[in-house]
């Protein structure tokens, strides 16, 4: 039931894949976004916002795949973002039109600092390319949103024009972005029932929300929204988006279900996904999760203080709001050890959602095998972990063969890697470095022949205890890139031994540039920066 049958229901519209994928670092290629979106499906989420496919071929190609592929358990609707512009709109619907519920979302300025400082056009024009842009949208699919961008720094009244124009023109939703994340809670829901009142029509459509945490208000500004009538809400799992980010799906949808009682509103969103999600988006993303984030950071349901143990102890809700089950934490049980045969692999691969089958099923039992010999327990994480990793070792140009690394107190560390380079070749490089790490990652420079700079490296443990799985992140910078400027790549590895696993990130996090820089595609997360001030659309 959607919310043109159930007043109370909230759509939850994910912009993971597009505005989360805007933060500085994140590039996804089509398989891992396919991954997230059909997670995202599992979740439970009305609309997924796949992307914005003019930007780029590979943000076109990943947007269709998704349109094509993401149809379990209920299709969700695949929205694809456009400017007014008609060939945006056009690259939109070639991208989206095989999904069973396609969606067009289309935006433009309604601030004046942006019209006038960025469009550097006029207020009337602005009108005419929404006017436009809608129809255009309309001419292909029924289901359109438009958004006025920064419409919470614009003139009530020109933006209540602006929506009306959308309105008339077919919109199906109209979408109030908080774009610099500026708004407070309420200021912003007396916006939304000022712009009620200016546009009465906007209750015969759904008004949805769309915040910015610069000022860490997203969640409060989109639940004043709620209240204001807006029955979706646009959001990102972790929070991830552009700067500070979009509000975070969990923890609305975790509001929404602690508190329903009181606020009376309710989501389609299957709670027990949640920490599966947030792990596998902050795995792809290489965004970490910070570990006191509501709902999904690692001590969000942790005790420490004697006090709050002894109360948790003797009843949970002494001190939790919400048990960790809802959320999918320790729900759980798997547990595979050394003697668990491939069988068993594939049933509990299969509980997690990843049905894997032939060679994919081989070669994650044979790193299962080597994780096991290793690791007394292998868990859910641990399976997750290494699958993921291995769906990137499919994807990554280079590959890490081996390596040799010597390691002393009493001198310089030195290392030799062997890498496969894209067509087969078995390159080899040497490097004495600063410490065990950078040897490595500099002798992976010296096969591959290239200039790297290193932005970020971590290490994190999959799970706890002293055989725990290690993931380690890289963020890097390659030399060269279409506008002169670096290209930037981030990659992820996984193994029980953290080196291996370092060297893992590093060379896929350099596939990932090199794959930039061959396409000429913008640095992740330039595509809005990038995109060419907007000119007038002509109605065709
Ligand atoms: O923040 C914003 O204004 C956006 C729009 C494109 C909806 O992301
Ligand atoms: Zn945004």
């Amino acid at each position: 039931m959607d919310n043109r049958t159930d007043p109370d229901r909230v759509l939850i519209f994910d912009t993971t894949l597009r505005d989360g994928e805007q933060s500085p670092g994140i590039s996804l290629n089509t398989q891992e976004k396919l991954e997230i979106a059909q997670q995202l499906a599992r979740l439970g989420v009305d609309v997924i916002e796949a992307g914005f496919p003019i930007t780029s071929p590979g943000d076109f190609e990943a947007v269709q795949e998704i349109a094509r592929r993401v149809h379990d358990p209920g299709p969700p609707v695949i929205a694809a973002l456009a400017r007014t512009h008609v060939a945006d709109i056009d690259a939109a619907y070639n991208a989206v039109r095989d999904a069973p519920r396609p969606r067009i979302h289309v935006f433009i300025s309604t601030s004046d600092i942006h019209i006038r400082h960025q469009l550097q056009t006029t207020r009337e024009d602005v009108k005419g390319q929404a006017r436009a842009a809608v129809a255009h949208a309309k001419q292909y699919l029924d289901d359109v949103e438009f958004s006025p961008m920064d419409a919470t720094r614009a003139e009530l009244e020109f933006t209540a024009e602006v929506c009306q124009i959308a309105i008339d023109e077919g919109a199906t939703t109209i979408n109030i972005p908080d774009t610099v994340g500026y708004t407070m809670p309420h200021e912003f829901e007396a916006y939304l029932r000022g712009l009620y009142e200016l546009v009465p029509q906007l209750r015969e459509i759904v008004l949805s929300v769309h915040c910015h945490d610069d000022l860490g208000l997203a969640v409060a500004n989109s639940l004043a929204g709620l209240r204001a009538g807006a029955r979706q809400v646009e959001c990102a799992v972790n929070g991830i988006g552009e700067r500070a980010g979009n509000a975070s799906l969990e923890e609305l949808v975790m509001l929404l279900h602690t508190r329903q009682a009181e606020i009376g509103l309710h989501t389609a969103a299957n709670t027990r996904e949640i920490a599966r999600s947030s792990r596998l988006v902050s795995r792809l993303t290489g965004y970490p999760v910070q570990p006191n984030k509501a709902i999904v950071g690692r001590n969000a349901f942790a005790h420490e203080s004697g006090i709050h143990q002894d109360g948790v102890l003797k009843e949970r809700t002494t001190y939790e709001i919400m048990d960790a089950t809802t959320v999918g934490l320790e729900a759980n049980s798997i547990v595979l050890g050394k003697h668990s045969g491939r069988h068993a692999l594939q049933q509990a691969l299969s509980e997690l959602g990843f049905e894997l089958t032939g060679q994919s099923l081989s070669t994650a039992f044979k790193r299962f095998k080597d994780i096991a010999d290793k690791k007394k327990h292998v868990t859910a994480m641990d399976l997750e972990a290494l699958v993921t990793d291995e769906l990137r070792e499919e994807l990554a140009g280079y590959q890490l063969e081996w390596f040799d690394v010597e390691a002393s107190s009493r001198r310089p560390p030195h290392a030799t890697v062997g890498v496969r380079a894209p067509d087969g070749e078995e390159l080899t490089g040497s490097f004495t470095g600063d410490g065990p790490v950078d040897a490595i990652f500099r002798a992976i420079n010296a096969a591959t022949g290239t200039e790297v700079r290193l932005r970020e490296f971590r290490v994190d443990a999959v799970t706890g205890g002293q055989d725990a799985l290690g993931e380690t992140s890289v963020v890097l910078e390659l030399a060269g890139g279409a506008s002169g400027e670096p290209v930037i790549g981030a990659g992820q590895g996984v193994s029980t031994d953290i080196l291996e696993a370092a060297g893992r990130a590093y060379v896929r996090a350099l596939s990932s540039a090199v794959r930039h820089r061959e396409l000429g595609l913008p640095a992740p997360g330039d595509a809005e920066r990038e995109a060419p001030v907007a000119q007038p659309v002509t109605a065709s």
